[in-house]
């Protein structure tokens, strides 16, 4: 075991931010698969909490609805006994009370992306009610981006990389900041 961790190697919750498109899912996924440990997507998370899709909440209870449910959850992954890699929703820097819980909870990742190129990464955008014409999309990603600035440990540009280069990139982030201990290569 190197450097005295522990085997199950997450100190922290990590949670992944960044705009619809980012990779976020991908890339969590990915770095839990190379690294052995856990991870979880809020949006799923969500909708099996809820027993319905996230268009669905949107169109039952609004996006209001949507973001307190958001809250309940990202509160509860902070928590876990286990910490986690969490693939957070584009929008959870936009309620300012989830700040606190990624202040006092975890550490934040965030992943950078142009609206242009989440356009293009994004297969299916009927299943993103705030995605739905790129014009509306590169103003919401323009409010949002001192949010995720504001709330980042770190910051990775995606332009231009594939999912595990990515996932490198975190992975030793996450090493030398001691949240992830250094896996065997
Ligand atoms: C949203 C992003 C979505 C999902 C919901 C709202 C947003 O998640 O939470 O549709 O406001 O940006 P992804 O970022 O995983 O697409």
């Amino acid at each position: 075991m190197a450097r005295g961790c522990e085997p199950v190697a997450l100190t922290c919750p990590v949670f992944f931010v960044g705009f619809m498109g980012a990779g976020k899912t991908s890339v969590a996924r990915r770095l839990a698969r190379v690294c052995g440990v856990a991870s979880v997507d809020m949006d799923t998370y969500i909708e099996r909490r809820e027993g319905k899709k996230v268009k669905e909440i949107f169109a039952e209870a609004g996006e209001e609805g949507f973001r307190a449910v958001e809250t309940a959850v990202l509160r509860e992954l902070g928590a876990a006994a286990d910490p986690m890699l969490v693939s957070c929703g584009g929008g959870v820097v936009v309620t300012p009370a989830n700040h606190e819980v990624f202040r006092d909870a975890g550490f934040v990742v965030y992943l950078e992306v142009t609206a242009d190129e989440a356009a293009g990464r994004i297969s299916d955008t009927s299943t993103r009610p705030l995605f739905q014409n790129l014009e509306a999309a590169r103003a919401r990603c323009a409010e949002r981006l001192p949010l995720y600035e504001a709330v980042a440990d770190a910051t990775v540009n995606t332009a231009g990389k594939s999912v595990p280069a990515i996932a490198r990139e975190v992975q030793r982030i996450l090493e030398k900041e001691g949240i992830l201990c250094p896996q065997p290569r």
